[in-house]
């Protein structure tokens, strides 16, 4: 079977993609290839990130990898936090910092419309391939949910009354931004066997 190193150091963004990937892929994880240290995300694209993270692994590695980075869009805020969801409370802030964040800036707001855009970068023998994923929701007004992870709590997505933090990991993993385009990876290394 295929190996690829998944770029992140995410526990569970890395039970999401082994449970899609089962089967077909061998995922190993940076831990599992002893590398350390932090991933550069500076770009001001999720593809430019998600080339940037897989890079990262390709260069030290020279193994095929993959990587992806999530945008968190919300209209009433003109698209922010975007790209620098992760960042979205200040440099070093934690996932409860920045729901809280969100929670106070769209106090009041009717327009809760929001998305979540996953880009993944696969990198074979030196070369990119970009797939992606949407999710489109609301975001509410206060924390629901123990599961997941980020803004799982506060993100609902359209077509279900429960948040992304309520959900079981395969119902997720079905209607997810990641789910979305980790099923694209899934079709073209279905197509390459
Ligand atoms: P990353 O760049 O993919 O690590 O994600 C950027 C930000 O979006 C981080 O703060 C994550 O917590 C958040 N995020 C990414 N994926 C999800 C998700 O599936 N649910 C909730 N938040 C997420």
């Amino acid at each position: 079977m295929k190996t690829l190193i998944f770029a992140t150091n995410n526990s569970h963004k890395l039970q999401e993609v082994n449970t899609m990937l089962d089967g077909l892929v061998t995922v190993r994880s940076l831990k599992e290839m002893g590398l350390d240290g932090d991933i550069p995300e500076t770009a001001d694209t999720l593809e430019g990130n998600a080339l940037q993270k897989a890079t990262w692994v390709w260069e030290r590695c020279h193994q095929d990898c993959f990587a992806d980075d999530t945008g968190l869009e919300v209209e009433a805020l003109g698209g922010r936090p975007g790209v620098y969801s992760a960042r979205y409370a200040g440099e070093h802030c934690s996932f409860d910092d920045n729901v809280n964040k969100m929670l106070r800036e769209m106090e009041g707001q009717s327009n809760r419309k929001a998305c979540f855009r996953t880009v993944v970068c696969l990198i074979e023998q030196g070369v990119p391939r970009y797939f992606e994923g949407r999710v489109d929701g609301q975001i509410l007004t206060e924390r629901y949910g123990e599961q997941g992870f980020g803004y799982d709590p506060i993100f609902m997505p359209d077509r279900f009354a429960v948040s992304f933090a309520e959900m079981p990991l395969e119902v997720k993993n079905r209607i997810s931004h990641r789910g979305r385009a980790i099923a694209q990876l899934v079709e073209y290394l279905k197509q390459q066997y």
